[in-house]
């Protein structure tokens, strides 16, 4: 897709972070912008703020409150869409996600069922919603486009985020499903796989639905106050966006942080080592787990030499902060 002035475009997490952050950048392109997002403040904020970047009318910035998890209500907003802008979107972008860490065999049911619903569940009710929508309207009319944000998580397992990995690699997967099918429909899609962005998603826990707070995770205002200060030193949710759009424009499936291949690859080539090489003992795996670490530490120079801020490996507790990533301290059973 590489036209986008005076089309429709649909975010959902829309109010914040990375989601804010695409809206500035496509309403500046000249689309039209619908921001869904559960917090009403938030959104009320993110309208005033769009408008200023992009310096467009307020009329073309439509906020829509709703939980995405809920089917009735994500139905609803893609009408009240069309019913405002006169069509469904051309470019879908689904960016709402939560997380919350701690080691995975301290999960609950309410641990996935909140991550998991949504970081996948909320992408699979926008595709489901719109995909139909948009084929009908614009196949072979005119172009159109589906992205997801999902993490670098979605290339690794990890035991401090197992359900947000597993979300991650879900929606990739599902992505590509997407890539393959709607050529046929000459529209195209994208998944962005950001590694840390400066963001709010520290203080997720604080909107977790209450029949979902049954967290085997410790979680305090001190361990957010530590995600916080992670996120703090991450990417420019406007830098991300715009390597969001050069990605749609040239038709890339994957879009990673930094355009440039040579930054990610040797992590990624190491976790593709550990796939290719099926055979491999944990020890084996091991060893080249550790030569990835050091290919990262390569990396992280390189950023550094390009003048860029290299992501954190090992987050220092601020003060007055708790370590976050602990299982729930009634937990006696798990291993620390
Ligand atoms: P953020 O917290 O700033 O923005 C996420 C937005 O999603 C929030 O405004 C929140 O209200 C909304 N949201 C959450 N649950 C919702 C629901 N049920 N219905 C409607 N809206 C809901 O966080 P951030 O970091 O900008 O996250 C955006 C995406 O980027 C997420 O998918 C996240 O998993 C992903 N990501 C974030 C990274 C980071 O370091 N912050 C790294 C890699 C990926």
């Amino acid at each position: 897709m590489k036209d986008f002035a005076g089309k429709i475009c649909f975010i959902s997490g829309g109010a914040s972070g990375a989601g804010l952050g695409q809206a500035k950048v496509f309403a500046k392109s000249g689309m039209k912008v619908a921001i869904a997002d559960v917090r009403e403040d938030a959104l009320e904020n993110a309208v005033k703020e769009i408008v200023a970047y992009a310096g467009c009318p307020e009329s073309d910035v439509l906020a829509i409150k709703v939980d995405l998890t809920n089917r009735e209500e994500y139905t609803a907003a893609a009408d009240k869409v069309e019913e405002t802008f006169g069509g469904p979107p051309h470019l879908l972008i689904q960016t709402a996600g939560v997380n919350s860490f701690g080691p995975v065999e301290a999960s609950t049911f309410d641990d996935f069922d909140w991550v998991v619903g949504v970081c996948f569940n909320h992408v699979v009710n926008g595709l489901l919603i719109f995909v139909p929508r948009m084929i009908k309207a614009y196949a072979g009319k005119t172009e159109f486009h589906v992205a997801t944000t999902s993490s670098m998580g979605a290339f690794m397992g990890n035991s401090g985020c197992g359900p947000y990995g597993a979300a991650k690699a879900a929606v990739n997967n599902l992505m590509y499903s997407y890539a393959d099918t709607l050529r046929k429909y000459g529209a195209g899609a994208t998944v962005l796989c950001p590694a840390n962005i400066n963001s709010n998603i520290g203080n997720a826990e604080k909107y977790r639905p209450a029949n979902l707070r049954n967290t085997g995770y410790h979680v305090s205002e001190g361990t957010m106050m530590h995600l916080r200060s992670v996120h703090a030193t991450g990417q420019d949710p406007i830098e991300l966006a715009e390597i969001l759009k050069e990605a749609i424009e040239t038709g890339r499936i994957i879009a990673m942080p930094n355009p440039d291949p040579s930054t990610w690859a040797p992590q990624l080539r190491g976790l593709n080592e550990t796939i290719e090489n099926y055979t491999l003992t944990q020890a084996e795996r091991d060893a080249i787990q550790a030569e990835k670490m050091k290919a990262m530490q390569e990396m992280m120079e390189k950023m550094k030499a390009e003048g860029k801020e290299p992501p954190a490996m090992g987050w220092a507790v601020p003060e007055g902060g708790e370590a976050f990533g602990q299982a729930r301290k009634d937990l006696d059973w798990i291993k620390r």
